[in-house]
């Protein structure tokens, strides 16, 4: 495989970008070589520099549900462009993908958009911490939300993968208004509300944790949390952001009869644009300025483009939902990855979203459960399937997602030569 454009380009960024990224797993670190430089993607397929052909199964880390450049977007988006790039003024596009999404959660009221999923949930605590007129935050143990101070304790991928617990340059005075404690562990938040539970402003948890592995929790488990924050007089705030509308129209949570204060989303609502939001109930979120005391505000907030992205990915979701599709691809790669026929290549999968997790044993609930053989074998045959078309995204704690675009030849495409790549594990692990 010729990559001699893309390593050129790499040689570049090394020397204008931080690690040569502008985000940390970008830079395969964890699973060795230097990473693709892409050109183009359209549908399922994206082309590197050096004209390299591959199925993408990162897809930005999960917001192209419909894939690379779906023609209704790109037109979407254009036609927004034509009539101004931004106005830091209101206009009729952030109602349309207010009105969209708040649709889909019955009695919130309110939607305050932003342009990451990182303000989502900064923005989310501030108004918890406001409405309980308390400072603690409680977070899981492998939950990723962003990279805001408070967050970045025991977060998920990215330092996982880099093997740092905090982050450096967080004041430990931020660090410690946050508590971390195990998921699936009913002692431990039992514990935690018994300890604290006065001082608690939020619980920040996905109901559907997608950034250690994925790792599936128990919806009686999710629900009793739920429980032990409304009791304490905590808020709930469910970070959808990679859940929220990728595997139903609305929120993963409320699905599974969780009713949470605050919902977070990103990711598939901006239609692959810069886009996150906060959705509540009026009470809470017209505490925001400028009715309420909460100040949050955004120079590109709500702007133009991401808006008609958002609006266009949405109304095509909602008119045309895809989802018992896109559940039946992933049974479909599920089914073709178990032909393997291995007990150490597991999947674990929740609709288009689809952990590879090449261990054997129990599929893990915790991220202290991912056997480290799984992450080297991972980085193992991460180069190999690259160089024959797959890219897959570049962590063995990073999901896979699909989209509209995949075929059920590529996914099978996939099964075989992930196969192929493990029945030659001895050799390239070897030469690495
Ligand atoms: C659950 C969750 N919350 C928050 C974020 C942060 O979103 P962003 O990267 O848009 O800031 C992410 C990003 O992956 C996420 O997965």
């Amino acid at each position: 495989m010729d990559l001699r454009r893309s390593r050129a380009a790499y040689a570049r960024a090394l020397d204008a970008l931080p690690g040569g990224v502008n985000s940390p797993v970008r830079a395969f670190r964890r699973v060795g070589g230097e990473p693709v430089f892409f050109r183009s993607g359209r549908g399922s397929r994206c082309t590197d520099l050096d004209g390299n052909q591959y199925t993408d199964y990162c897809l930005s880390w999960g917001p192209l549900i419909h894939g690379h450049a779906p023609q209704p977007v790109v037109e979407a988006v254009r036609r927004a462009a034509v009539d101004g790039l931004s106005f830091g003024a209101c206009h009729e596009r952030e109602l349309e993908l207010a009105e969209l999404v708040l649709a889909a959660f019955p009695g919130r009221r309110r939607l305050r958009a932003v342009s990451s999923g990182t303000e989502a949930v900064m923005t989310a605590v501030r108004i918890a911490r406001a409405a309980t007129g308390r400072d603690l935050v409680v977070k899981f143990d492998g939950g990723y939300h962003g990279h805001a101070d408070g967050m970045l304790v025991k977060a998920g991928s990215g330092l996982a993968t880099h093997a740092i617990a905090d982050s450096a340059g967080v004041p430990r005075a931020v660090a410690a208004t946050t508590v971390v404690a195990p998921f699936d562990d009913d002692a431990a938040i039992r514990g935690v509300f018994a300890e604290l539970g006065r001082q608690i402003a939020a619980v920040v948890l996905e109901p559907l944790p997608a950034n250690n592995g994925l790792l599936v929790q128990r919806p009686d488990w999710l629900r009793s949390v739920a429980a032990l924050a409304r009791r304490a007089g905590a808020l709930l705030i469910l970070d959808e952001v990679i859940s929220g509308f990728r595997l139903r129209y609305g929120g993963y949570g409320s699905a599974l009869g969780i009713d949470a204060d605050l919902i977070t989303l990103g990711k598939v609502i901006g239609g692959g644009m810069a886009l996150g939001a906060v959705v509540g109930p009026a009470e809470l979120m017209d505490r925001l300025a400028p009715d309420g005391a909460v100040y949050q505000a955004g120079t590109l907030s709500g702007n133009p483009l991401s808006m008609a992205a958002g609006i266009a990915a949405l109304r095509s979701l909602r008119g045309d939902p895809p989802y018992e599709r896109l559940e039946r691809l992933g049974a479909h790669l599920q089914a073709a990855i178990a032909r393997i026929g291995r007990g150490d290549v597991q999947v674990q999968r929740v609709g288009s979203i689809v952990w590879l997790y090449l261990a054997a044993g129990e599929l893990p609930r915790r991220p202290g459960g991912v056997e480290p053989a799984a992450v080297d074998r991972f980085g193992a045959v991460h180069r190999p399937l690259l160089e024959r078309g797959h890219y897959l995204p570049p962590s063995a704690y990073e999901v896979l997602f699909l989209s509209t675009a995949h075929t059920a030849a590529q996914v099978e495409r996939l099964a075989a030569d992930l196969d192929a790549v493990l029945k030659a594990e001895h050799s390239f692990v070897s030469e690495r």
